[in-house]
């Protein structure tokens, strides 16, 4: 019998899964027009199918402004029929199944918002939405951001009707959330900015306010950013305090990644830069100019390693006593053992599980199993392309 420790069942709060493996977020690209498809069902089908113990709908925007793009999925009503039966058809097949909820905030070049601006915490300069006529962002309001903290809220309450085990409220990769705790980017001079504490007041009201909407029991994940990988950004030390505070205020496990999309996309995935791909599937001809000329000084290139998240997601572990979730580079059988050796409870896996949705079942016939992924990362450009899929 195939012992690996990652094969044993495991609890997220009261949640119980058959194993410690969940299918992180990998934006899918399955909803033309913001609605589901039935591809994404499909998908996420397979992934039960495969074994995981959960896995996870990728970023859904809370409301409409809540979008990067006008094409993205987001929490509506009609959506709610596919969602149930998503959930449905995953429990089927024997997995739990989560929904991260993110709202973009600055970082968008949704079209639909020209004229309305794209807000954060500050104003500044918008280079991703530059050539969608959204130059700048504008500073939310405290209404703004009560009103946002009403839409997370409603989002979640709306994923566990929705017979969604888990949702997942992603404070990280540059997002709303992320833009408020990091220096970098929340230049604000009231108590929403400067100190740590006040760069937190605004995540930790949206977090309360999903906990209260959800009830005491339901497993709220929070995914945080170790560092932004920019220099000025948030750093381990901030990470870790940030971890401890959203222990304190109710969120039942930790999911930890890094870097901003916008300005350090690659420090969240490590790996190949596939630009040509990426001008290949960009529609607006001048971003793709831009991407053809900037692209190889703008996308700096990270190296892979494996688990290379691991040195920082140890400082956050010695910290918490919380479950924590590790991510970033877990690609085969010993990974995973060193993750459960190291004391996180799970392990999250984005590309691994793309090229080999079947991972845990191939776990069991051989705890030393490895990926095909070579972290070429094309698979990026495939969320354009119909559909999230690994090109190999
Ligand atoms: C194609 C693709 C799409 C992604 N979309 C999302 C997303 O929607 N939300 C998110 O939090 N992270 C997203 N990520 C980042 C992954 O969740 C994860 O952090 C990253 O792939 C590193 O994990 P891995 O080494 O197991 O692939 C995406 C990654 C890839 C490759």
């Amino acid at each position: 019998m195939n012992t690996h420790p990652a094969l044993q069942p495991g609890y997220l709060g009261t949640l119980a899964l058959r194993n410690r493996i969940i299918k992180t977020a990998t934006y899918e690209g399955m909803s033309p027009g913001g609605l589901i498809d039935d591809a994404l069902i499909r998908h996420h089908t397979e992934l039960a199918r495969g074994g995981v113990g959960m896995t996870t709908v990728a970023y859904c925007a809370v409301s409409p402004d809540g979008r990067t793009f006008a094409e993205q999925l987001q929490m509506s009503d009609a959506n709610l029929p596919m969602f149930r039966r998503l959930t449905d058809t995953v429990h089927a097949a024997g997995a739990a199944v989560s929904l991260q909820l993110g709202h973009c905030g600055g970082f968008s070049k949704n079209k639909e918002l020209v004229g309305k601006r794209p807000y954060g915490p500050s104003t500044h300069l918008n280079e991703y939405g530059l050539f969608s006529g959204l130059l700048r962002t504008r500073a939310m309001s405290v209404a703004d951001m009560e009103r946002t903290a009403e839409e997370f809220a409603a989002a979640a309450l709306h994923a566990k009707e929705c017979g969604f085990d888990a949702i997942e409220v992603h404070l990280g990769h540059g997002y709303l959330l992320s833009q408020f705790l990091s220096p970098k980017i929340n230049k604000r001079r009231d108590e929403y900015g400067g100190s740590l504490e006040n760069r937190m007041r605004f995540p930790l009201q949206v977090v309360a306010a999903v906990r209260e909407r959800v009830g005491p029991h339901f497993p709220v994940i929070a995914k945080t950013n170790l560092a932004d990988g920019v220099r000025g950004g948030l750093q381990i030390d901030d990470a870790v305090e940030i971890a401890r505070t959203l222990e304190r205020s109710g969120v039942t496990a930790l999911i930890m990644s890094g870097g901003l999309v916008a300005k350090s996309a690659l420090y969240l995935l490590r790996g190949g830069r596939p630009l040509r791909e990426m001008i290949e599937v960009e529609k607006n001809p001048a971003q793709r100019l831009a991407l053809r000329v900037f692209g190889p000084s703008v996308v700096k290139k990270v190296e892979f390693e494996e688990l290379f998240f691991l040195p920082m997601a140890r400082q956050v572990r010695a910290a918490v006593s919380m479950p924590l979730i590790l991510l970033g580079g877990a690609i085969s059988g010993d990974n995973l053992s060193t993750a459960m050796d190291e004391g996180f409870e799970f392990v999250a896996m984005g590309r691994a599980l793309l090229a080999d949705p079947d991972f845990v079942r191939r776990l069991e016939d051989d705890p030393h199993f490895r990926t095909r992924c070579n972290q070429c990362n094309k698979c990026i450009a495939e969320m354009d392309r119909g559909g999230v899929r690994c090109v190999l």
